[in-house]
């Protein structure tokens, strides 16, 4: 391969309101490897949130962007992130999914680092030259960017990748809203969903900001839902629109029938809770306005963060990161987000419909997945077919929840990125990370 793949993957005719992407995308193993080196080495890809750090020494070892990784606080609250292979012989250094260390410790000879990635002790030192030790390269290796917006880390593994805050271009406007839901901060609660999926990990991409499928997909979602409101549910009510949000982000923002635990209440809640509800949307209409606290509490958003974060604010908050393992085979990680000190009884809420609707075995996502396994098995056997039509909306002015434009901003950007010119992705050997952060951009 010369380091691109021609145009062919997508098939544009503005005239004739026609989108498409060749099925190829979802099967080659070139363009997974294309896409590992354009994509995954160079965008800026989700890490984590800050809450999951919750006192100086905590850290967590994840897998992001095909790199194993340490997320952790050092002992003077510095957020750091390191690839988790010793400097030595690349043994794993952190092998816990989440704990408190004041230095890690390779179990294979013993190599002892800092909290900020230095290595502190080296076994056999006198058999080394004096300083070998405060030499970078001994170090744990940082990822060279570092970067928060509003609690969100992301890293890049692209040492001249610009600033986060302007790769994030409007999706920044939609991390304040989902940020906004709290009075005081965000957290992570409960544990990490991990399930896999045998299909391309772009057709997940897809469905997470797919309004189009949800009435044939999830009618027995909306069944339930009709029941459980015992007639009081207004229409099947989900409207909305489509957002280009810029560098392949784009959202669908909408109303929709169910309840929001950050300050929408609904019938088959009850009365419990109603009156703490209605009094954490009177705070947020102080505080923002009413119509800011309106979009906040009341409207559901899906939005992706190019190339594979989505953040699925509904009826519970859901952040999930989408990564090839083959063509055909993705990973798949879902965490739950909600304003720290809630009320108890919302919690649950939240945390029950976390499971109810997105979990692994929720209402939605097994029809998903059944989905997604059926349309990647037919670009295997049914190869005549050739393309994947993404043109609904094409021509419309004010792109709906159900038009596709979101998906065509998502494959106008990749198709870019496969196209651009090669690049070398590049680690910064060495303790002390690349940290440029941004507190707030409200
Ligand atoms: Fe870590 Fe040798 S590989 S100390
Ligand atoms: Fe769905």
């Amino acid at each position: 391969m010369d380091g691109t793949l021609n145009n062919a993957m997508i098939d544009v005719d503005t005239d004739r309101g026609v989108f498409r992407v060749s099925r190829r995308a979802f099967t080659d193993t070139d363009v997974l490897e294309s896409e590992r080196t354009r994509i995954f080495d160079r965008c800026w890809l989700y890490l984590g949130h800050d809450s999951e750090l919750p006192k100086n020494g905590s850290y967590l070892t994840r897998a992001v962007g095909g790199r194993n990784l340490i997320f952790n606080r050092d002992g003077k609250g510095q957020v750091r992130a390191f690839l988790n292979s010793c400097p030595h012989r690349g043994a794993t250094v952190a092998r816990e999914r989440t704990g408190t260390a004041k230095n890690f410790v390779c179990s294979y000879h013993g190599w002892v680092f800092g909290a900020d990635g230095q290595a502190r002790d080296i076994p056999g030192a006198d058999s080394y030259p004096e300083g070998f030790a405060e030499q970078t390269c001994n170090h744990l290796p940082a990822v060279p960017c570092l970067e928060q917006y509003r609690d969100f880390w992301f890293v890049c593994f692209d040492a001249g990748a610009e600033p986060l805050r302007e790769y994030l271009a409007g999706a920044a406007d939609y991390l304040d809203l989902i940020a906004d839901h709290s009075e005081a901060r965000m957290e992570v609660v409960g544990g990490t969903q991990e399930y896999s999926i045998r299909a391309n990990w772009k057709l997940l991409v897809e469905n997470s900001f797919d309004g189009y499928h949800a009435a044939s997909t999830h009618v027995t979602y909306f069944d339930y839902l009709r029941n459980s409101h015992h007639g009081e549910l207004s229409q099947s009510g989900v409207s909305g629109s489509a957002y280009d949000l810029g560098n392949g982000h784009a959202v669908v923002e909408y109303s929709a029938p169910w309840g929001r635990p950050v300050a929408n209440w609904s019938p088959p809640w009850g009365e419990r809770g109603r009156a703490e509800i209605d009094a954490v949307y009177a705070r947020l209409v102080q505080k923002h306005g009413e119509a800011r606290a309106n979009r906040i509490a009341r409207m559901n958003r899906n939005l992706v963060i190019f190339p594979n974060f989505a953040i699925i604010d509904i009826m519970s908050l859901t952040l999930r990161t989408i990564y090839p393992r083959t063509p055909g085979y993705m990973e798949v990680c879902a965490w739950s987000l909600a304003p720290a000190g809630e009320n108890e009884w919302v919690r649950t809420n939240r945390l029950s419909n976390f499971l109810e609707f997105l979990g692994p075995g929720g209402f939605a996502t097994p029809d998903d997945v059944e989905m997604l396994e059926q349309c990647q098995r037919s670009y295997s056997n049914s190869k005549e077919a050739a393309w994947n039509d993404i043109s609904r909306g094409m021509q419309n002015d004010k792109p709906s929840l159900v038009d596709e434009l979101q998906m065509r901003v998502f494959w106008t950007e990749w198709n870019e990125h496969l196209n651009a010119p090669a690049q070398q992705s590049a680690v910064v050997s060495g303790g002390v990370p690349m940290v440029r952060q941004v507190r707030s951009g409200s």
